[in-house]
């Protein structure tokens, strides 16, 4: 089974969010599997590959001069990297001063054709599209191989000029929205398959609560939707053995995550005194997405629950200076970090007693299921893929989390005060801990969906 898989984001290569470890994660196990991925992404520069090679793709004048180089990279193993003018940068979308690119439209709309390129040259038995950024590959294909395109974000969907309809194949009406031109919302019309990332995702997306306006077309693609819970890297994620928490740990050593949860209590200079207070820690992008706004007036409160909260979180430059402002007025009690920190990231997961996600929406979410695996208990909002992974424990004798049953500073409240409660009884807590530490996040399962599903396309075609 050869499959062409593209994606804006692969990490470690180019990590923005969770597409990029969701690629990563899930083309390392379907190569594990055996199926010949072919992983494509655009050529940000400056991307070293061992024995390479270069050719050239045939594709209309608009796009320029697009170069496909293939080879091998450390990390991922082989990669295939499209270039195309104006794709070289040192971020895939934002500008230094955090906007996006004035160009980004063009250039994801050229990254695509040339995708489409390649896959006429390399005809693969399937392709596979992530998100908007590659959802225009199938305007230009006259006869596509079985396709699939997955849907990490609905919210984040590429929305250009109409007048690229005219320029993107000979698909392209499927792109029209209402004037303009979308790139996902063509992929979702011709995609033979659509996946979203957790299976209360592929049902939230079809109302027009969550379907960004394209709860309609979904609907129309019932048939074709289904939803693959993703995975995380348990190798990368493992307080067994990982290297940048205080102490490693399983599920049988539990004590030694204490060790982690000291070294955060002295990094943030708190005092020892308040030590029994449950410490909550979240990692995160600051975007409306994400909620963290609705913990700010929580944070006043802290002491009263007790409980101490750490955020390590970049984006929102707004968000970011009131976290801090609040950081410098309840010091004892309220830590922030400001920025994209994989190593101090570990230490939060594990250094926690609690993990808090407080998303207005969440396609699937990682944070939680890495979290989990180290023991550290979630405390989420009822959305997305949080729903799928975090059953309440307070409800069910299978719960692994604390559920907020709306999405409000003050039911988020309630269910900190709920996960306070579990924390400070050890016996209640280490079984909690116990049970979630025994639960498989890795990608083996989601993996074996997404090769069936390749399967099953195949056989389809006959
Ligand atoms: P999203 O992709 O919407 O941001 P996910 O939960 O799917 O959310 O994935 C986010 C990934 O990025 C997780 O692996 C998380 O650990 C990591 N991450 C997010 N923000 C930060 C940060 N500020 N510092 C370090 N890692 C982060
Ligand atoms: C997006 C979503 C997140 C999901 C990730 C990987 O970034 O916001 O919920 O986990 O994609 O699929």
């Amino acid at each position: 089974m050869r499959v062409l898989f593209a994606t804006a984001e692969l990490s470690p290569v180019a990590t923005v969010g969770g597409l990029a470890a969701a690629a990563a994660g899930l083309g390392a196990e379907l190569r594990r599997s055996g199926v010949d991925l072919d992983l494509v992404m655009p050529d940000y520069g400056d991307i070293a590959l061992v024995d390479e090679t270069t050719v050239e793709l045939d594709v209309p004048d608009w796009v320029g001069a697009a170069v496909a180089r293939q080879g091998r990279h450390p990390a991922v193993g082989p990669l295939t990297l499209i270039g195309v003018p104006g794709m070289a940068r040192p971020h895939p979308y934002l500008q230094p001063d955090g906007a996006g690119w004035p160009d980004n439209a063009e250039r994801f709309f050229r990254f695509a054709r040339a995708v489409a390129a390649y896959c006429e040259r390399t005809q693969p038995d399937v392709l596979h599209l992530n998100d908007w950024h590659t959802g225009a590959a199938l305007a230009a294909l006259d006869d596509p191989p079985p396709s699939v395109v997955s849907i990490h974000n609905l919210a984040y969907q590429g929305v250009a000029d109409g007048a690229w309809l005219d320029r993107i194949g000979l698909n392209a009406s499927h792109y029209e929205w209402w004037g303009d031109t979308n790139p996902l919302s063509g992929a979702l019309a011709l995609a033979d398959r659509i996946v979203a990332v957790s299976p209360n995702y592929s049902g939230e997306i079809q109302t027009a609560a969550n379907g960004f306006g394209l709860d309609g077309p979904l609907r129309n693609r019932a048939d074709a939707l289904v939803g693959i819970l993703n995975g995380i890297d348990t190798d990368v994620w493992n307080p067994a053995t990982d290297p940048h928490i205080a102490a490693n740990y399983d599920a049988a050593t539990l004590d030694a995550k204490q060790a982690s949860r000291d070294a955060l209590v002295e990094r943030f200079g708190w005092s020892a005194e308040g030590g029994d207070a449950p410490i909550a820690t979240v990692v995160t992008r600051l975007t409306e997405q994400k909620g963290i706004d609705l913990l700010v007036p929580l944070i006043p409160l802290l002491d009263q629950i007790p409980m101490r909260l750490a955020i390590l979180g970049s984006g929102d430059a707004v968000l970011a200076s009131r976290l801090a402002e609040l950081a410098a007025r309840f010091p004892d009690v309220f830590a922030f970090v400001d920025g994209y920190d994989e190593t101090l990231s570990h230490l939060l997961f594990a250094g926690g007693d609690l993990f808090l996600v407080p998303s207005r929406f969440e396609p699937c979410g990682l944070t939680q299921m890495q979290a989990m695996r180290y023991g550290t208990i979630p405390v989420v909002t009822a959305v997305g893929g949080l729903v799928d992974t975090v059953p309440d424990a307070d409800a069910s004798p299978t719960g692994v989390g604390f559920v907020a049953a709306e999405v409000s500073s003050e039911h988020l409240l309630a269910a900190l005060f709920r996960a306070a409660r579990r924390v400070t009884n050890k016996r209640r807590r280490t079984a909690l801990q116990k049970r979630m530490m025994s639960i498989d996040h890795s990608w083996t399962a989601p993996a074996a969906e997404y090769a069936a599903l390749y399967d099953e396309l195949v056989a389809e075609r006959g």
